[in-house]
């Protein structure tokens, strides 16, 4: 199973039947590793190479979906894979060529068919998408201040418009899938501090979505297996570029830190990186947190 997909994937990289007025498509000859320290090609020594052998600029090219691709992750992560060689179609509510609100299943399944038609080879979806905190969680200081209806706004973005992508991916692509990564949160597996937000909560709608993103992949990791798709979810602590992140946070963040600081998109990226090289790694929920949750 996993040899064919990997061909059928192979034999389309050189397909140009791809309309760039409709969807954003990034095209790259070279197959590179995910660093961006090096810029000489030779001196790139990375994960991916060491995981998979992969030789670099090799002419392998390999298309990926990103959602929340305008947002702080989702952009890093597609410049990453395009600078490495991966070919990307780009899915948001804002600032790309295809936009699509995944709250709207069948807004998501048209984006879906649009994208089969100019790529028909993906073999992996990315799902970075999401709301970090709406009002109630920002200002809020007591449980009682939290609306239902803005609980449920976090369950539909964040929860159950994941598993809409999910499930079309899968109708979509099943043979050529390989991968499924969810961003869920250090907040899915250890309690947000009030004490590093003054007072203030972090809304408890963010904390149940991002839990259930670990649950829900770990079983869509059970019911993908037998099409050979991995189905696993990363979940990044505090991101010291994410906008709002300021020193007064950071500094009481980090005292609570073993590792004493922040993380970075960068890392971000080389925890995809590591799951798209992962073939026996599925139903987990990679935690970088600097040994926050610890
Ligand atoms: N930034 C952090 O520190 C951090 C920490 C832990 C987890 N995360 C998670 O990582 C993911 C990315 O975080 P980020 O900081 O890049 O967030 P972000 O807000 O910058 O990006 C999220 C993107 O999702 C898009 N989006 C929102 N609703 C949408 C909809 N209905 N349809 C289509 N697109 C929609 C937004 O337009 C935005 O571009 C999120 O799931 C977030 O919960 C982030």
């Amino acid at each position: 199973m996993y040899a064919s997909k990997h061909q059928a994937t192979s034999s389309h990289y050189n397909s140009e039947a791809f309309d760039s007025k409709t969807i954003t498509y990034v095209r790259r000859t070279a197959y590179l590793p995910f660093s961006t320290h090096h810029q000489n090609p030779q001196e790139n020594f990375s994960m991916l190479e060491t995981l998979n052998g992969e030789e670099a600029n090799s002419e392998k090219k390999q298309c990926i979906i990103v959602s929340g691709a305008a947002g702080f992750i989702g952009s890093s992560i597609c410049h990453h894979l395009t600078a490495n060689g991966y070919n990307v179609l780009k899915l948001d509510i804002r600032d790309v060529e295809n936009t699509c609100d995944i709250t709207d299943p069948s807004a998501v399944e048209r984006w879906f068919q649009h994208a089969k038609a100019v790529q028909p080879n993906v073999f992996a979806l990315v799902n970075c998408v999401g709301i970090p905190d709406v009002a109630g969680g920002q200002s809020a200081t007591d449980i009682t201040e939290i609306s239902s209806e803005t609980f449920r706004l976090h369950l539909k973005v964040n929860l159950e418009a994941v598993f809409t992508m999910v499930r079309e991916f899968v109708r979509f692509y099943r043979s050529q899938a390989e991968h499924i990564i969810n961003f869920s949160s250090l907040y899915a597996v250890s309690t947000p501090s009030l004490e590093i937000y003054d007072g203030k909560i972090k809304h408890p709608g963010y904390v149940a979505s991002k839990a259930g993103i670990v649950g829900l992949s770990k079983y869509c990791a059970v019911l993908c297996a037998k099409d050979n798709i991995r189905v696993n979810c990363i979940a990044p602590a505090a991101v010291a570029e994410t906008k709002g992140v300021e020193a007064k946070f950071l500094s009481k963040y980090n005292s609570k830190v073993p590792l004493n600081r922040p993380i970075s998109l960068q890392e971000c990226a080389d925890a995809v990186a590591y799951l798209l090289l992962s073939k026996n790694t599925t139903g987990q929920n990679l935690v970088i947190d600097g040994g926050f949750s610890l």
